[in-house]
């Protein structure tokens, strides 16, 4: 499961597709935390797909990883401002892979 306390266990090495990374990295097979209020560990994330799918406001949107060795594409938290905390896509992951921060 995706670490909840990536903000002090991992460091902010920069930003891609509109959001933070957290790293290390080592692309393409090692990628990190992508996103802070809305966060997905894309080394879990096996592009199930469900937090696309339920998520009321469309945070998320596919971003292609090709060589990455768990899937292809990842679900990026792109508008995680929109976020209204209702911790479906949290519920629905089946990897546990996305960490929902309120407050
Ligand atoms: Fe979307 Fe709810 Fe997850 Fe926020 S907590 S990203 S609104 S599904
Ligand atoms: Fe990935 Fe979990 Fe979404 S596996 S695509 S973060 S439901």
């Amino acid at each position: 499961a995706i670490d909840p306390n990536f903000e002090t266990n991992m460091e902010d090495v920069g930003e891609e597709h509109g959001v933070t990374v957290w790293g290390p990295t080592e692309p393409p097979e090692e990628l990190g935390v992508r996103g802070t209020h809305v966060a997905v560990d894309f080394d879990i994330c096996l592009a199930d797909g469900a937090c696309l799918e339920d998520c009321p406001v469309d945070v998320f949107e596919w971003v292609d990883t090709p060589g990455h060795p768990e899937s292809e594409r990842k679900a990026n938290p792109t508008d995680e401002d929109q976020c209204i905390d209702c911790m479906l896509c949290v519920d629905v992951c089946p990897v546990d892979a996305i960490d929902v921060d309120p407050g």
